[in-house]
């Protein structure tokens, strides 16, 4: 039986996701991909599910593409093109994919890739991107649940946020999304701001991967080359590469500490629009803590074990 971790990759490439699935793509000896879906974030839904398509072949994955939501379940839908470029990547052109995205939507992609499974195997869920389709997937198909091992998710912060003081972006974008996981009880890892705003990659990891002759350091670089340019970063150090941290906490636990919590998702109109509020109170609600909240992690470590993989796909695609 193939030991390997099944995942399924719900994300809205853009630079970070872009990165993550670097991070992935070197490590096929512990991920085995069924396959990524897309949901309108970063970009567009026509440009993130593109921009899928291109990575999945310029890596090498060679996994099925399904299109997600192009929406959050209620909200209007918000981009991110001043971080993330025209085209979700930096504006850095990646190679036009042959393959089109999978006959049925991401939800249903989800779902029968999960249903095909094994008896005894079960399926990680990661998402790095707005949690519309993984909550639609949990509410439409309750079968999928004794199929999960986890769900591990970029989003939320047990403090503070990027797009209002309250709120990340990923939960920000679809408040009822995330609440429709984070309520699922199904057993979650919460990578957050808390542990991925200081885990990135520098300016002289931008300029010593823009120097190597390597297909992939080039496109990480200058991917890295916008995204510090960029209004959020522009008078920083380092970017950070949050996408990163689920694919780097599966691979590498003992770089991360976290601690057992309730999170709940504040689905108001106001200020605290999409905040995670994350209970530490064991005893306020009956029930063993769902998540998981990632509170640290070993950022060097994180930066040299992601440079590692991205010299590592320059040798491996250039055989
Ligand atoms: O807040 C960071 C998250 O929002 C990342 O997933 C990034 O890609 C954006 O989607
Ligand atoms: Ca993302």
């Amino acid at each position: 039986m193939d030991s390997r971790r099944k995942i399924l990759l719900d994300c809205d490439p853009g630079i970070d996701d872009a990165i993550a699935l670097c991070l992935a793509a070197a490590h096929t000896e512990a991920f085995c991909f069924l396959g990524i879906t897309t949901v309108a974030g970063n970009q567009t839904i026509e440009k993130v599910t593109d921009n899928a398509l291109r990575l999945s072949e310029f890596l090498k994955l060679d996994v099925p593409v399904a299109q997600g939501a192009r929406t959050p379940v209620i909200r209007e839908p918000l981009t991110a093109s001043g971080i993330h470029g025209k085209n979700g990547l930096g504006d850095v052109p990646f190679p036009r994919a042959e393959a089109e995205p999978a006959g049925e939507n991401a939800v249903l992609f989800m779902r029968n890739k999960i249903m095909e499974l094994p008896a005894q195997e079960k399926v990680t869920l990661i998402a790095t991107g707005p949690l519309t389709n993984v909550g639609l997937l949990l509410k439409a198909c309750p079968e999928v649940r004794e199929r999960i091992q986890e769900i591990v998710i970029m989003g939320g912060a047990c403090t503070g946020g990027n797009v209002t003081a309250n709120a990340e972006f990923n939960i920000y974008e679809d408040p009822e999304g995330a609440a429709m996981v984070f309520l699922s009880g199904l057993p979650i890892v919460m990578c957050g701001l808390d542990v991925t705003a200081k885990c990135g990659l520098n300016r002289e990891a931008m300029a010593f991967l823009l120097e190597r002759d390597g297909k992939v350091s080039e496109k990480v670089g200058k991917m890295l080359q916008f995204y510090l340019d960029s209004p959020g970063y522009r008078d920083k150090e380092t970017a950070s590469i949050h996408d990163a941290v689920p694919f780097m906490y599966l691979l590498h636990p003992e770089l991360f500490q976290g601690e057992k919590m309730y999170v709940q998702v504040d689905c108001s109109q106001g200020i605290s629009r999409g905040a995670t509020v994350c209970d530490r109170r064991s005893s306020a609600h009956g029930q063993e803590p769902p998540v998981m909240v990632l509170l640290k992690g070993d950022s060097d470590k994180f930066r040299e074990y992601l440079l590692e993989a991205v010299f590592s796909l320059d040798e491996k695609l250039s055989e």
